[in-house]
């Protein structure tokens, strides 16, 4: 059965930790990660939970604890990752775009690393030849993704070595020796179509055959996750039968078989986050009613920079009649999460819930125009426990110098 937390708990956390609020459902994240287990039951397959989509530490913990590795985007997620208990083998870095001393500092903590660029691999190669193995983030020149914002593996895409650059790699992975013991992709998010991550595996397989040294495959993250009753979502089952049947009927360089990894986000944690907010101000007009909540894209950017959906609900009155309210935030720039979206009668006063905030939501958090932060709640084993007090007038300033 599908975990989710009530609207009658929703309402209690509002009530007993005041608004606006994240709260995130243990259980949910624990369903999610079995289903990935259960499909890949039948092959080799590694999860890495890419950790950039909610980094709270109680997160990283629980996931650790259902056995989980995980995916970093920094040096400081991976030491974020090393505070929460993953050992350095559990741990991979995925960089992109970093200067040298991260990498070297990644070494040195004893992570999988995988390098996006010519220069770093050089950089790698000249300090470290073959005594630390590494991995290749390639840009397959495919495009994919729910949109152009969060697809990463088309050909003006900034991420990973272009295929089309494999002699230049080949060049330098023979003139330092290097030890290439994986290649990665990601072509995007949000990615439904199970024959985007085929195609993906077709690139590789051309590959393939000149690292000699590989022992797995990371395929990265991107599964899509459902919005709204009735949404598309990745056929995880799907993708878990065709990556067999393609690395089945591929058989690789020396007998060897490969292991696949996969780094999904907002599986694992999408769906498993709310974000509870409260009416301030109702506002009639021509063109709309709107409903003014006390938050805004300081608190949960993905409407505005995504267009993504949020499905919203009115948890103070969900049997009143049924009208279409615009959900706007309180921010002093156009702040819109919905547009005549239809909601339970709306009174000033109300919590408005929003959905799928788990992922990208507080993570992708600011203090813009001087608001707090919201806090953060984990529903565990049937309790609500506080993992982040809500900014205080004290964080506004705490890094600030006062010169004048
Ligand atoms: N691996 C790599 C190398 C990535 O860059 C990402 C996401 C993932 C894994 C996890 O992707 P996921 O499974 O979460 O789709 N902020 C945007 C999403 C940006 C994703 C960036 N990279 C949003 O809120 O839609």
């Amino acid at each position: 059965m599908s975990q989710s937390l009530s609207l009658q708990q929703l309402k209690e956390a509002a009530e007993q930790f005041g608004t606006p609020l994240y709260v995130y459902h243990a259980e949910k994240i624990t369903e999610q990660y079995q289903k990935l287990q259960t499909a890949f039951s039948k092959s080799d397959v590694k999860i890495f939970y890419a950790c950039k989509a909610l980094t709270n530490i109680n997160i990283l913990k629980h996931v650790r604890s259902l056995g989980s590795n995980i995916d970093c985007s920094s040096i400081n997620e991976v030491k974020l990752a090393l505070h929460a208990g993953f050992e350095p083998e559990r741990i991979l870095y995925t960089s992109n775009g970093i200067d040298f001393s991260e990498i070297e500092e990644a070494k040195e903590l004893g992570v999988h690393i995988n390098i996006d660029s010519l220069s770093n691999l050089e950089k790698f190669g000249k300090k470290f030849g073959h005594s630390y193995p590494v991995g290749i983030r390639l840009r397959p020149n495919i495009l994919a993704g729910g949109n152009l914002k969060i697809s990463t593996g088309h050909d003006k895409s900034k991420f990973g070595i272009p295929v089309d650059q494999i002699d230049k790699i080949l060049s330098l992975v023979a003139t330092y020796h290097l030890f290439i013991k994986d290649l990665h992709i990601h072509t995007g998010s949000e990615i439904k179509d199970v024959e985007v991550f085929v195609q993906g595996i077709a690139v590789l397989f051309d590959i393939i055959p000149k690292f000699q040294e590989l022992e797995f495959i990371d395929l990265g993250g991107g599964f899509k996750v459902p919005y709204k009753e009735g949404d598309a979502e990745t056929d995880i089952e799907l993708l878990a039968a065709k990556v067999k049947e393609a690395f089945d009927r591929h058989p690789n360089p020396k007998g060897k078989s490969l292991q696949v990894w996969f780094e999904p986000g907002k599986f694992l944690v999408s769906e498993c986050g709310y974000l509870i907010t409260q009416v301030n101000v109702l506002k009639e007009s021509t063109a709309t009613v709107f409903a003014g909540v006390n938050s805004g894209f300081n608190h949960l950017i993905r409407p505005m920079f995504y267009d993504s959906y949020h499905r919203i609900k009115n948890i103070s009155n969900p049997g009143g009649e049924e009208k279409k309210y615009s959900v706007v935030g309180n921010i002093c720039e156009t702040d819109t999460f919905a547009w005549d979206r239809k909601l339970n009668e709306v009174r000033e006063g109300d919590y408005l819930v929003f959905y799928n905030a788990g992922a990208y939501g507080f993570e992708m958090s600011s203090n813009f125009n001087s608001r707090y932060k919201p806090a953060e709640v984990l529903f565990k084993e049937g309790k609500m426990h506080l993992i982040r007090r809500r900014d205080t007038f004290d964080d506004l300033l705490k890094n600030q110098v006062a010169v004048l």
